[in-house]
């Protein structure tokens, strides 16, 4: 449902067409969990910002079913890489911003962001402000806030990698958990592989700049997936290894 065709994307960086993205080539399915893997500063975040509509290829299109997408749409939600909580605003009314914005009633909004909220487990925290949470906790929120507004496409950008170790495991469950429920297809950048291969149906790795699609992994594993057994582990290696031989 998400084609992205021959997609090149430059910048000018001290007066010099700087190319971040090389020839990209990539269909999402609907339903799809993609990871898109690849070094610091090969065009995740540029990649991920196209598909939202935040920003345009040099040349190339990116088609959303049959339409090209000119701008950011209600049915591409978007987690940043930083937190990004209003910190003047208690968690339900971060929650509910997406609702307010479109004009929702009090009672409707607080009742949907409270379902969400609920899902994220954070329920017994609506009041509180995005000051008095833990990192976790803050993206928890983020995640709340953006399924919301009940898109159809999560872009999600490396939401996780500010974490310790256990409460990103955690979180990682709980995104299985919630993309199953309620179906969404989601692309989901990081440079974690581990991250990657736990999550994904499909994981695409990106060389480093300017970024194209060095391969393509099925990951064919069972949810919820076992970090120690050997075929994680060998995915692992095999990615991790294509990622070392990058400079
Ligand atoms: N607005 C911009 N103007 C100029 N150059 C940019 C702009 N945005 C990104 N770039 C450049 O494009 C390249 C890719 O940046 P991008 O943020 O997409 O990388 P990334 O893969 O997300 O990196 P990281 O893993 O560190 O988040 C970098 O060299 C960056 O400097
Ligand atoms: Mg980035």
């Amino acid at each position: 449902m998400i084609t992205l065709e021959n997609i090149t994307k430059g910048y000018l960086k001290y007066k010099q067409e700087y190319v971040a993205l090389q020839d990209i080539n990539l269909k999402v399915d609907k339903g799809e969990f993609l990871c898109i893997v690849g070094p610091s500063g090969c065009g995740k975040t540029t990649l991920l910002r196209m598909i939202a509509g935040l920003d345009f290829p040099t040349s190339g299109q990116i088609m959303e079913n049959e339409t090209e997408i000119s701008g950011p749409s209600r049915e591409r939600g978007y987690v940043f890489q930083q937190y990004s909580l209003f910190p003047w605003r208690n968690v339900l009314d971060n929650v509910a911003f997406g609702l307010e914005v479109q004009g929702l009633a009090d009672e409707e909004r607080y009742q949907k962001a409270r379902k969400y909220l609920k899902m994220v487990g954070l329920s017994s925290f609506e009041k509180s402000s995005p000051q008095e949470l833990s990192g976790g906790m803050k993206q928890r929120v983020a995640i709340a806030r953006c399924l919301v507004n009940d898109p159809q496409v999560l872009l999600m950008d490396e939401p996780f990698s500010a974490l310790d170790v256990q409460t990103r495991h955690k979180l990682q469950k709980e995104l299985v958990h919630i993309w199953r429920k309620e179906q969404k297809t989601i692309i989901f950048v990081t440079h974690n592989v581990d991250e990657a291969v736990f999550l994904a149906d499909r994981v695409v790795v990106l060389s480093s700049a300017p970024g194209t699609i060095i391969k393509t992994f099925n990951i064919e594993l069972d949810r919820i997936r076992d970090r120690t057994s050997h075929e994680f582990l060998n995915l692992k290696k095999e990615i991790t290894r294509l990622l070392d031989v990058e400079p």
